[in-house]
């Protein structure tokens, strides 16, 4: 089994988003001695925004000039990845609202016609069903009830990418309240490591 595991976080070592994914990799792993991690760190590892040039670079390369050659190879190669995997682990904190711009630069890379979509008469059709994707969702507020779920732009646009990818089996761990008071914050971590130790959100595909 192949698991792709994605860091966006960019607050290093205080993030939790990145503590709930290890502990999530590491529950995968105990699980499923014979998973394959494939992880990346988006925050380090500076994907190029998409470009226009990118797309219309020619297939093969040829004649196009080595740094847009590069840009155009890693967007290639995370798209490979991620088709490659089975269970994706997302670590996706909520930034203005929204997830952060390294998340989306690699989200960019991933939707590709013919590779994740494709269109029909009928409409867009997923070409990346039977993944398992897991986010760990982390909020500095509340946005899972009340009025302030309006403004989640971060789970809500998650789960619409993925199902546009033909993933529906998209599961959130969330700790939420973040910023709130420091009790706030240990309960909402306690609660998603619980979470994560009772395995429920894992059920992965065989
Ligand atoms: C750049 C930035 C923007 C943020 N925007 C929001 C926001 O819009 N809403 C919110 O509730 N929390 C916001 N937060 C708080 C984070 O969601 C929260 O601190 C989260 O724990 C950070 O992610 P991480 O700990 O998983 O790395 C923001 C934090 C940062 C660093």
């Amino acid at each position: 089994m192949n698991v792709l595991h994605i860091d966006s976080g960019i607050l290093g070592d205080h993030s939790v988003s990145r503590r709930l994914t290890a502990a999530i990799a590491n529950q995968i792993k105990a699980d499923r001695p014979d998973a394959k991690v494939t992880y990346r760190d988006l925050a380090t590892s500076q994907i190029p925004h998409l470009t226009g040039a990118q797309i219309m670079a020619p297939a093969d390369l040829a004649g196009v000039d080595a740094s847009l050659a590069a840009e155009v190879k890693i967007g290639r190669e995370m798209l490979e990845e991620f088709l490659a995997a089975d269970t994706i682990v997302v670590g996706a904190p909520m930034y203005n609202f929204s997830i952060p711009s390294q998340l989306k630069a690699w989200i960019d890379r991933l939707a590709v016609n013919g590779k994740t979509f494709r269109y029909t008469e009928s409409g867009p059709e997923g070409l990346a069903k039977g993944k398992k994707v897991i986010v760990a969702s982390t909020r500095g507020g509340h946005y899972s009830a009340g009025p302030a779920s309006a403004m989640d732009h971060q789970e809500a646009y998650l789960k619409t990418v993925f199902g546009f990818f033909g993933i529906t089996d998209v599961e959130f761990v969330r700790a939420e309240g973040l910023n709130l008071s420091a009790d706030s914050k240990q309960v909402a971590i306690a609660e998603a490591e619980k979470t994560i130790a009772e395995g429920t959100v894992l059920r992965l595909a065989s």
